[in-house]
C-alpha cells in the first residue's frame, strides 16, 4: 500500500510539468554513442513514448557514430574527425546514409513495439533537411551545413501524436548527399519548429571540467564560459558541436538546452518531470 501511495505521489509531482509542457515540442538528439546497448535504447525510447502520451511532442534526431565507424572498419575505410565533424568522401557518404537509415528504421520499429507512433524521416522516406556544402568542405568533403528545414512537414507529423525520427543526412539542392552533424541538425530543427527544449542525450554525464572525471561535472554553464572551455580545449571532440548546437538554439529562442546521459535509466523523465536537473544545462549569459 505504502509503495502504491508513493507511486501516486510521483505522478502528482509530475503534474505541473505535464501541464506546462502539454502540446510543446521537444527536440531530443539521441547520440549514437548512447544507442549501442539495446536494453538502454529500449528504456530511452519508452521514456519518449511516455512523453508523447502525456501530451509532449517529442522529435528524435539520431546520431550513429559508432555504427558508422564499425562499418568503415569493415570496409577498410579511414575514420577521421576535425573538431568533432566526420571527414566524409563522396564514397563515404553513401555508407553513412545507409547505416543511418538502418539506425533510423530500427528506432522507428522499436517505438512501434513499445506502443508509440513514429514516422521515419530519412533520405529515402522524407528529406526534411536541405543542406549546402560546409564552409570547410575542402577538408571535410561531403559534410553539409543546414540551409533550411522543412518545418511544416515535421510539425504536421507531430500533430497526430506521432514521433518524427530524423536521420542527419540531407539531399541538397544540388541533389548530392550531405552528412550533417546530428547535434547541428537537432539544433536547427529545434529552431525551425519552435521547440521549447533541446535535449542532447549522450554517453557521458554531461560536460566535465576534467574529461572522464564525473566529479567535475558542470551542472550549469553560461555561454561565455562554454566558449572559454572550448578555447582552452577542456571541451573537445564530439562535445564541441553539442555546445555550439545549444548556443545557437538559445540565441534563436529555444528556452532550454540540456546535455544529459542517455545511459542513466529514465534520465529524460528525471530531467523533464522533476526539479532535480541532471547533466549540464547551457544557459544564456546574464
Ligand atoms: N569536457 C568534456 N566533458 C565531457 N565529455 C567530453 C568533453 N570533451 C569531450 N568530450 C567527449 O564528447 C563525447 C560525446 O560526443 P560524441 O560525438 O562522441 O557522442 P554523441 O554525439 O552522443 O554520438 P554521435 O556523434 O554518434 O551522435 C564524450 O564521449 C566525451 O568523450
Ligand atoms: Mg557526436
Amino acid at each position: 500500500m505504502e509503495k502504491a501511495i508513493k507511486k501516486a505521489d510521483v505522478l502528482i509531482e509530475a503534474l505541473p510539468y505535464i501541464k506546462s509542457y502539454s502540446g510543446k515540442i521537444f527536440v531530443i538528439k539521441y547520440g549514437g554513442s548512447a544507442l549501442i546497448n539495446s536494453e538502454i535504447k529500449k528504456k530511452v525510447l519508452e521514456d519518449i513514448v511516455f512523453m508523447s502520451y502525456v501530451g509532449i511532442r517529442p522529435i528524435i534526431v539520431h546520431g550513429g557514430g559508432p555504427f558508422i565507424n564499425e562499418e568503415f572498419r569493415k570496409l577498410g575505410k579511414k575514420v577521421e574527425f576535425t573538431e568533432g565533424l566526420r571527414v566524409t568522401t563522396k564514397d563515404d557518404i553513401t555508407v553513412v546514409d545507409r547505416v543511418l537509415s538502418q539506425v533510423n528504421e530500427g528506432i522507428v520499429s522499436d517505438i512501434k513495439t513499445i506502443g508509440g507512433r513514429a514516422v521515419s524521416m530519412n533520405t529515402s522516406k522524407k528529406n526534411v533537411i536541405i543542406a549546402r556544402p560546409h564552409k570547410d568542405s575542402k577538408t571535410l568533403g561531403f559534410v553539409g551545413e543546414i540551409d533550411r528545414v522543412s518545418a511544416e512537414t515535421i510539425r504536421n507529423a507531430v500533430r497526430p501524436r506521432a514521433i518524427p525520427v530524423i536521420s542527419p543526412v540531407s539531399i541538397g539542392e544540388d541533389k548530392e548527399l550531405y552528412n550533417i552533424n546530428a547535434d547541428d541538425a537537432a539544433s536547427e530543427i529545434a529552431m525551425a519548429v519552435k521547440a521549447v527544449k533541446l535535449i542532447l542525450l549522450t554517453d557521458v554525464k554531461g560536460i566535465m571540467r576534467h574529461k572522464g572525471d564525473e566529479s567535475t561535472l558542470i551542472s550549469t554553464l553560461a555561454m561565455k564560459d562554454a566558449r572559454t572551455l572550448i578555447e582552452r580545449k577542456i571541451i573537445q571532440s564530439g562535445m564541441i558541436p553539442k555546445v555550439r548546437a545549444c548556443m545557437n538554439a538559445l540565441n534563436a529562442g529555444v528556452t532550454k538546452t540540456h546535455i544529459i546521459d542517455g545511459r542513466i535509466q529514465h534520465s529524460l523523465l528525471l530531467e523533464i518531470f522533476t526539479d532535480k536537473g541532471i547533466g549540464t544545462e547551457i544557459v544564456k549569459d546574464k
